[in-house]
């Protein structure tokens, strides 16, 4: 078993827009919320113990949502970690409404945008949004109004970098039209290739890549899989060996898993020392992407 403590720049480094330095292990504030990523969390001093966690663990990058609560993420935020450290790097996304536990709704609204944005600066205490995102493309507005809205927030300075969520190729492109995508945050998992592309193009541009749901291994964590054969081998946890799977994946990624625990996010943080070696990385991958092939 490997135990903490462990450092989130073993992760090795990543500059978003080429100027933020970040060590490549991040956090996703998601689940520091209710059930349903609604309301306040069920333990209010463990989520906080959990962020108060994240700087002595060498967690420099973290990731949350106007959306996430709403607003409570970002309020946690604040209040567990403001002023902030010098170093810190926090991501925040909009574009998403809120109506209900697990419900999910685009606006991709100019003014709605920068409503969010100003929301999100109030919310976090900050004078700039460090990155960013914009959480969906809203598909029943034009996608030029809504990165154009995006560069209008970067020329005003309200954000530093933007990125996109969810997106393909193609949008990466007309995106970049407008502005420079700094990163890129799809779902991409040992198990969920969907987004193989889109990776292989942000490796290409230096684009960060941010893999959300990175913990999901499906049935490649059940006893006797890959991932459980790997775990014994490394004296690991299954999700510490996905861990250290993605991150090896490419230099552009940027895993931020998600928990409100300060138990399972000293483990996380542990995957950054495990060394996977190549023949076993090949192993899981090649496992990986014929699990994710059986699924479609
Ligand atoms: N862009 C998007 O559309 C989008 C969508 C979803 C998420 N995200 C972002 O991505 C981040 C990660 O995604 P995610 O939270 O869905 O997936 P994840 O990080 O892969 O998994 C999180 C889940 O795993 C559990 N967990 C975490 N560490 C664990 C450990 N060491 N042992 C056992 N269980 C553990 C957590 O519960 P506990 O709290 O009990 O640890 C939580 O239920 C989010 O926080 C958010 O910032 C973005």
């Amino acid at each position: 078993m490997i135990h903490s403590p462990s450092n989130a720049s073993r992760s090795g480094t990543f500059k978003i827009g080429g100027d933020l330095g970040i060590n490549r292990l991040g956090f996703g504030a998601m689940r520091i919320t209710g059930q349903g990523i609604w309301g306040p969390p069920a333990d209010h001093g463990e989520a906080i113990r959990t962020l108060r966690r994240l700087p002595e663990l060498g967690v420099n990058f973290i990731d949350t949502a106007d959306s996430y609560g709403p607003d409570v993420s970002e309020w946690l935020i604040r209040e567990a970690l403001h002023p902030y450290a010098k170093g810190l790097v926090i991501a925040t996304k909009g574009g998403l409404t809120r109506s209900g536990p697990d419900i999910w709704k685009p606006v991709g609204r100019p003014e709605y945008l920068l409503q969010q944005v100003h929301k999100s600066l109030r919310n976090l205490g900050v004078e700039q949004i460090d990155l960013w995102q914009l959480h969906r493309i809203d598909p029943r507005v034009p996608a030029d109004e809504q990165f154009d809205a995006i560069r209008s927030f970067i020329d005003q300075k309200l954000i530093r970098y933007a990125g996109l969520s969810e997106v393909s190729v193609d949008d990466i492109k007309t995106a970049s039209k407008f502005f420079d995508v700094a990163t890129v945050q799809n779902r991409y998992n040992l198990v969920d290739r969907t987004s193989e592309d889109v990776l292989d193009y942000c490796t290409q541009q230096n684009i960060g890549f941010i893999p959300w749901f990175p913990l999901a291994a499906g049935d490649l964590a059940k006893p006797g899989s890959i991932l459980d054969i790997m775990a014994r081998k490394y004296e690991a946890h299954p999700g510490q060996i996905a861990l250290a799977w993605i991150l090896k994946r490419s230099p552009v990624m940027l895993p931020i898993p998600g928990t409100s625990k300060v138990a399972h996010l000293e483990q996380n943080i542990a995957a950054t020392d495990i060394a996977l070696s190549d023949e076993d990385f090949a192993a899981l991958d090649a496992e990986g992407r014929k699990a994710f092939q059986s699924t479609r």
